[in-house]
């Protein structure tokens, strides 16, 4: 009880700080903690990277993406013309990244290799949720992180078929919602499992709490569509070894085959369409303004998806 109590009152100390914008000061409390399992440097570092794991004694995302950079890759996202005005903000990313990075979330490789899977996560945010258009002030690709939600539904994505392990709650709508936008009963059915959050009786979380939405997003990051496929994380950061079959359909490790992941043919296969130079546009975009230079994203097979064959052909493309 005792215990308890010290427990409590010491995180209230935590989230104090960090509730009063003292962010330098109250993302790094605590020293790391370094144990070696069986001749495995493992680490934990305070809440960010709170689970013993060896991901965690590299470099966090906090050590290199701070919250003026955050402001300089989403700079209007809080603008008249944005759609979600003071919902996406830095402390619900780092707080929803802390359940991933013990996993290798922005802490697999070096800097250099971590730096670029966040620029790579963002591409895909940024690009999904834009306000940017072509004269728009400052360029189309200032917009990311402009809406949190699907603005008019045209339907509430019930699918019946799938009434039986995810069943559609009286009431709710399941329209797109997010950083990497949801859709469907089994989408947020599955995501919610995933999460421990109600999200089949709950989708509105999604749109009311921005580490959730964060939290779903990077869920989708580093999980597989399918079994046996390779997640967007084991993809882009060279986890994932191609077969002969992944070869032949041009599927090589890198940003390119993360969309085809994501979107399958809804953007890959398809040559050289909008819908996938958008995506790369925000990612390179960020590459540059986290200065790490778009010239590390790699030659047009490894960065687009332009002749790959798509993993899901017309599946159930993105979540
Ligand atoms: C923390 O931030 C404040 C204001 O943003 C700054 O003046 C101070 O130097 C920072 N401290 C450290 C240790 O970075
Ligand atoms: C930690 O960073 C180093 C390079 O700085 C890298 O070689 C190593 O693979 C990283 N560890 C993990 C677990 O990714
Ligand atoms: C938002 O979601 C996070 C993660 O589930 C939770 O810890 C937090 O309390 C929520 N915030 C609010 C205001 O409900
Ligand atoms: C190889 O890819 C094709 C289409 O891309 C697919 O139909 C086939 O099942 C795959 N074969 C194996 C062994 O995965």
């Amino acid at each position: 009880m005792k215990m308890r109590m010290i427990m409590i009152l010491f995180l209230l100390v935590i989230i104090g700080g960090f509730v009063h914008g003292d962010e330098n000061e109250s993302f790094r409390k605590q020293p790391t903690l370094v144990k070696t399992v069986k001749g495995t440097k493992m680490c934990v570092k305070d809440w960010e990277c709170n689970k013993l794991s060896k991901f965690c004694c590299n470099l966090t995302i906090t050590d290199y993406l701070d919250v003026d950079q955050f402001e300089l890759l989403f700079t209007k996202r809080n603008s008249p013309v944005a759609h979600a005005v003071g919902f996406w903000d830095y402390g619900s990313f780092i707080r929803a990244a802390a359940l991933y990075q013990p996993l290798g979330f922005g802490t697999t490789g070096g800097k250099k290799m971590q730096m670029k899977e966040i620029a790579a996560f963002f591409g895909h945010v940024g690009s999904k949720t834009s306000c940017g258009y072509g004269v728009a002030t400052g360029g189309p690709l200032a917009y990311g992180l402009c809406y949190n939600k699907e603005m008019s539904p045209s339907q509430d994505y019930c699918d019946e078929y799938f009434k039986l392990t995810y069943p559609c709650t009286p009431g709710a709508r399941y329209y797109g919602r997010g950083a990497l936008p949801i859709y469907w009963n089994y989408n947020y059915g599955a995501i919610g499992e995933a999460l421990k959050l109600n999200l089949l009786d709950h989708p509105e979380y999604i749109e009311q709490n921005a580490t959730m939405a964060f939290q779903a997003a990077i869920w989708r990051w580093m999980n597989p569509m399918k079994k046996g496929q390779p997640s967007a994380h084991d993809a882009f950061v060279g986890n994932w070894k191609p077969t002969k079959n992944d070869t032949l359909s041009k599927r090589v490790p890198g940003f390119g085959t993360t969309m085809n992941i994501l979107y399958g043919d809804g953007v890959c296969g398809q040559g050289d369409v909008d819908a996938m130079n958008n995506i790369v546009s925000h990612y390179l975009y960020y590459l540059d303004l986290m200065g790490v230079g778009r010239e590390e994203a790699g030659p047009h097979e490894v960065l687009n998806c332009a002749e790959q064959k798509p993993f899901n052909p017309t599946a159930v493309a993105a979540s």
